[in-house]
């Protein structure tokens, strides 16, 4: 059956709420979804309970990622979004140490017959620690969890504090992956978002460290920052292509309020299109000098480069991920999702073991979670995956065949014997058509929860409804301003996907 209009309206309202990829959503601080509720240890201890046991009886996937937030910078930069703060001393960061210690303490029993699949140490800038306190963490990480050997761990550093001696506990402890976040190597620039201790040369002897130690190099830069036009920026990819990090990551500029830049009221340099634009460049120039997008391959589990143009979200479809630390977000397959307070509701308290919100699921919700994530992320749900991880064909699920046959019936997708993939639709066809994947539960709960501006929505949607589809265009294209580039020498380094949720 062909989806009617008045629920493609209601589709295009619940798109216009964020990315479709994870419902529950993975990007934004969870609190900003008021169909999250407050939980506690209690809780959270049977969600992996759940998770782990689906996990034993090969009920779930086997992958579990670890992610860590190290919350501290030198400085905060000033176009900085992350959930990060500057120390008020050092003993603040020695507290924090102790507390994360704490919460693995209350964790890890859980764990001990469970092989962990990746680690991610993410900020902040985990590297902006004393020597002796990184070393006291990543010895309790790694005597509270097991990681299997060809684990991805993977650790955010800032190129003037990634020293030889800091290099040499990461590796000693197993990292095998290091993102320096460059952002910008225009001196300006650097200057205006008040990056502290960046020069070129801090750069490149990060860079250096790296490669002699065979470490993974990842380096992340950002387009529209103060200060920055289209030559510099594509100043910084022709340094890309001489310097040849593993992988490239480039971010469009987004001004979310926690900016000090939003703060100060001021305009981007760029707009949308400009970022848009200048992306376009630098992918032309980095596929040109031997990059490539990344693209996961499900049924074999490994990176793969394909020509075909894509965005890059790197979270395995289906992991689950144990955080620790503020805006941690966490998923336990089966069970429920749930978060770290971020900061930004309120001073780090180092004494006592966070107020989680979460979001309950059962595997039942992890199919239709499943579906959508396939066909967001990856443009494509492979039917053969599907059966691996439910031990059923997507076809034979009454509910979700039956939501598949009307986005055929709509011209939207290809349901073939292998896979059900796009057929051609910009963004927001696609983000709003994946909203009729959505369970008849999980759409009530969001209804409920967003009924005042859904009404609203209703009213004003009809009055102009280009204006308004225009308007929701560059909300979800917003989303797809992220992009990454692996470095053709990179492809076997990186079979193993990170799982990160922050
Ligand atoms: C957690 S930061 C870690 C980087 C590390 N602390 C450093 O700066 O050297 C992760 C990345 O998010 C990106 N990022 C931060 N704020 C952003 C914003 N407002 N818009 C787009 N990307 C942003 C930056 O590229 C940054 O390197
Ligand atoms: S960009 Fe990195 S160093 Fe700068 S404030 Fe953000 S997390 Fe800290």
């Amino acid at each position: 059956m062909k989806i009617p209009q008045s629920q493609w309206i209601k589709y295009l309202f619940l798109a216009s709420l964020g990315r479709a990829d994870d419902c529950p959503p993975k990007t934004g601080p969870y609190q900003d979804y008021p169909y999250f509720r407050k939980s506690n240890l209690e809780e959270i201890r049977e969600f992996w309970k759940t998770a782990i046991s689906l996990i034993k009886s090969g009920m779930a996937p086997k992958d579990i990622g670890l992610y860590l937030h190290w919350p501290f910078c030198a400085s905060q930069c000033t176009f900085c979004f992350c959930s990060m703060k500057v120390p008020e001393n050092y003993s603040e960061m020695r507290n924090y140490v102790d507390m994360l210690k704490r919460e693995m303490d209350t964790l890890k029993d859980l764990f001990y017959e469970i092989q962990l699949t990746s680690v991610w140490i993410g900020g902040g800038t985990p590297t902006f620690i004393a020597n002796r306190d990184l070393d006291d963490l990543l010895t309790h990480l790694r005597t509270s969890f097991q990681f299997e050997k060809a684990s991805q761990f993977y650790v955010e550093a800032s190129p003037a504090t990634l020293t030889e001696s800091k290099l040499e506990i990461l590796l000693s402890h197993g990292v095998n992956r290091v993102t320096l976040g460059v952002q910008s190597l225009d001196g300006k620039v650097i200057s205006l978002m008040d990056r502290r201790g960046q020069t070129l040369e801090s750069v490149e002897r990060a860079l250096e460290l790296l490669s002699r130690n065979s470490v993974v190099s990842d380096v992340d830069f950002v387009v529209g920052l103060d200060g920055q036009d289209k030559n510099s920026f594509l100043r910084d990819v022709a340094w890309i292509l001489k310097a040849k990090p593993d992988v490239a990551h480039l971010y469009g500029f987004d001004p979310r309020p926690q900016t000090l830049f939003a703060g100060k009221d001021k305009q981007t340099s760029l707009s949308w299109a400009d970022m848009f634009e200048i992306l376009e460049a630098a992918e032309k120039i980095l596929l040109k000098g031997g990059y490539r997008h990344p693209v996961w391959l499900p049924e074999t589990d490994r990176l793969e480069y394909l020509e075909e143009k894509q965005c890059g979200g790197m979270t395995k479809v289906g992991a689950s991920v144990l955080g620790f630390g503020p805006v941690a977000q966490s998923r336990a397959f089966g069970a429920g999702s749930y978060q770290h307070p971020p900061l930004s509701l309120g001073p780090l308290d180092t004494k006592k073991i966070p107020d989680y919100i979460c979001f309950p699921s059962n595997r039942e919700d992890e199919m239709w979670q499943h579906v959508v994530r396939s066909l967001s992320r990856f443009h494509r749900l492979s039917r053969a995956e599907f059966k691996r991880i439910f031990r059923m064909d997507v076809m034979e699920h009454l509910f979700l065949a039956e939501r598949l046959k009307d986005l055929e019936d709509s011209g939207f997708i290809y349901v073939e014997s292998e896979s059900v993939s796009w057929r051609s639709g910009d963004i927001l066809t696609r983000q709003t058509a994946l909203r009729h994947l959505y369970s008849m539960e999980l759409e009530q709960v969001i209804l409920r929860a967003y009924q005042r501006e859904f009404v609203e929505f209703l009213r004003a949607f009809p009055l102009d409804p280009h204006g308004w589809e225009e308007k929701l265009r560059r909300k979800v294209q917003a989303s797809a301003l992220e992009r990454i580039y692996l470095n053709v020498k990179a492809a076997a380094r990186l079979e193993v996907p990170c799982v990160a949720l922050k």
